[in-house]
């Protein structure tokens, strides 16, 4: 598979693969494309691709992901009339997708990433107006490596997103520090402006969803990539300290960290043309919007999430989740989520 250096971008992974055609490639160049993409992080291809087929082949390298509560609301694992606007919201993004290719189904892990709005004001796509901050896609979870693919549809020239790896900042601190990313658990809670100024319910309810679902979850400080590359999950707005540490030794660890992390050699600035495809990873990896977008914007791509499962051993999802100390069932964590929820719905009815 022949590669080449990211324009301006001096980091010592990610790059563009030219030489597929990824209408006609077979299953084994799909798969030695998977292995470098979740090798090198940031993998672009300047090529263009249907809905349909971006999903078949991000699916051939593991199984969709859907971010942990939009899953239990759609499989009904939490329900009731506090989550029916999620419900709802979550058929509204999916439904441009199917006008795109109408035999796709509302497939899980498949989202559009639109600013418009129908008749009814309801957003198209899961981001609103504005610039999109730092972030990894479903930061809270201790989850094995996660890849997003976003392929440029229609009126994306002109827009822009930053692709930062970590990897190259964590190999060059020192091994005292190193080990002590490797003993530090994140504590998340959820900032509702934290990654978007300019969100509105429906897409705030989305995106919380999506980011914590409930405060007090954590996350090892330290990860790696399926085929082994070390690096930090980095947690940007919703950092809320490290587990048993003060406020202020957490504040400066994460400030010292974001020196070194935060470096322009290690951000690959990625200005889009339609008919684009990047895939991005989301263990030790964050990606931001600088992009100001406003009313009218009608850049619209598709997102696929998957895990690397089919790649990788023990790169599908957990069987539980981290929070406040313990380590919870899926079942335990829905009941404490729901609760929490049921009690926000009440006080907003009121
Ligand atoms: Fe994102």
């Amino acid at each position: 598979m022949k590669t080449r250096p990211l324009k301006n971008y001096k980091g010592s992974i990610g790059c563009e693969v030219y030489d597929i055609d990824l209408a006609t490639a077979n299953q084994d160049e799909i798969m030695e494309l998977g292995k470098l993409v979740e090798d090198q992080c940031n993998v672009f291809i300047n090529q263009k691709v249907t809905p349909r087929r971006h999903y078949e082949i991000q699916t051939s390298w593991g199984q969709p992901s859907r971010a942990l509560l939009h899953n239990y609301v759609v499989d009904k694992r939490v329900k009731g009339t506090h989550w029916r606007n999620l419900l709802a919201n979550l058929g509204y993004v999916a439904r441009e997708i199917h006008n795109t290719d109408t035999d796709l189904d509302m497939s899980p892990g498949m989202s559009q990433v639109s600013f418009r709005k129908d008749a009814k004001g309801r957003p198209t796509g899961i981001f609103a107006n504005g610039t999109l901050n730092w972030h990894s896609d479903q930061c809270a979870l201790d989850e094995a490596p996660r890849l997003n693919g976003l392929s440029s549809l229609h009126d994306s020239a002109g827009s822009r997103t930053d692709f930062l790896q970590t990897h190259d900042a964590f190999m060059e601190l020192s091994s005292d520090m190193q080990s002590m990313i490797k003993e530090l658990k994140v504590k998340h809670t959820w900032r509702p402006m934290g990654i978007a100024k300019d969100l509105s319910d429906a897409q705030q309810e989305l995106t919380r969803y999506n980011m914590v679902s409930l405060d007090g979850q954590e996350t090892p400080l330290y990860s790696e990539t399926a085929s082994g590359r070390p690096g930090i999950k980095f947690p940007s707005y919703t950092f809320n300290g490290f587990v048993g540490m003060s406020d202020a030794e957490s504040w400066k660890i994460h400030s010292m960290l974001s020196q070194a992390i935060y470096n322009p050699d290690y951000i690959y600035q990625h200005d889009w043309q339609d008919g684009q495809v990047m895939y991005f990873d989301q263990s030790i990896c964050l990606h931001r919007r600088p992009t100001n977008i406003v009313d009218g914007d009608q850049r619209t791509m598709t997102r696929i999430v998957t895990f690397m499962d089919k790649l990788y051993e023990n790169a599908g999802p957990r069987d539980y989740v981290l929070w406040n100390g313990q380590k919870l069932t899926h079942n335990e964590f829905a009941v404490l989520v729901d609760a929490d929820r049921k009690a926000a719905y009440e006080i907003s009815k009121n």
